[in-house]
């Protein structure tokens, strides 16, 4: 038994050839991998949109653009992670289908500043150009750098259009209509204004449709219970009479 020659299908060939072992290594990750996203390409909640996440208009197109230029990702991540600190601090916890039209997508990994995924409405228009101008204006101890150029650059005449033929090649359900049209929605606008479009809408629709579905939930909920009293309800007054309450 002890000086039997092992087969070539033994473990020891794995343990002994470092070559094998690589390859077979490649291949049980690989494997791995392809279980884990595969599925993902075809599951409705990470391919179709949420309620209330539309593509962007031609101006927060153009904004979203300026961010990824200037590397404000590169400080700021757009992911609220499902942490209850998170959820407290930013709003509630991020989802894949929620950048189904961000191609490619900014959920970043380093926050020298906070989160922005949620930052949309939480300060006015004015807030935000006097901070992207000069940070320390609003929040003394910034270390954010300053944009004062974006003030000064008119976007009117970029091509918009061919990028919105490109992210409709990529699934974004732009129409011909849109793309038309899209020259002129920015026309006049300076990069700040974009910028700002883009930062001030983040969130806020999914927010709003979460909103909606609760309350409808709770209205729907409401009308059960007024359609239906319950036994409790219609013992009440009995008991009340009966405790003089
Ligand atoms: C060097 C890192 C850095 C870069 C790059 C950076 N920021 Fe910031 N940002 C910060 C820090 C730190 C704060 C927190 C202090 C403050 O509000 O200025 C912040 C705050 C913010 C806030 C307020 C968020 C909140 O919830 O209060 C917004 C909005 C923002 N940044 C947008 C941007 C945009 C847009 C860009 C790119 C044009 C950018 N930042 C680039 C570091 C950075």
């Amino acid at each position: 038994m002890a000086n039997k020659k092992p087969g070539f299908f033994s473990h020891q060939t794995l343990e002994k050839n470092i070559g094998w072992m690589i390859i077979a290594s490649i291949l049980v990750v690989s494997f791995a991998g392809l279980v884990q996203i595969v599925p993902l390409f075809f599951q409705h909640s990470t391919t179709l949109p949420v309620a209330g996440v539309e593509p962007y208009s031609p101006l927060r197109l153009m904004g979203r653009d300026v961010y990824i230029r200037e590397g404000c990702v590169g400080c700021h991540s757009q992911q609220v992670r499902v942490l209850a600190a998170e959820v407290q601090r930013y709003g509630s916890y991020s989802t894949a289908a929620e950048s189904v039209f961000d191609h490619p997508f900014l959920w970043g990994s380093k926050r020298t500043g906070p989160d922005l995924a949620r930052v949309g409405e939480r300060y006015s228009d004015d807030w935000h150009r006097i901070h992207l101008r000069d940070p320390r204006k609003v929040v003394p101890e910034s270390n954010m750098p300053a944009y004062p150029w974006l003030e000064k650059t008119v976007i009117t005449g970029q091509n918009v259009a061919e990028r919105m033929r490109a992210l409709r090649a990529l699934g974004v359900p732009y129409t011909d209509a849109d793309i038309e049209a899209a020259p002129k929605a920015i026309e006049g606008k300076t990069e700040e204004d974009a910028l700002v479009a883009y930062l001030q809408a983040l969130g806020v629709g999914v927010r709003k449709a979460q909103a909606k579905l609760a309350e409808d939930a709770k209205k729907a909920e409401d009308a059960k219970k007024a359609a239906q009293p319950t036994a409790q309800s219609a013992a009440q007054p009995a008991a009340q009479a009966a405790t003089g309450g």
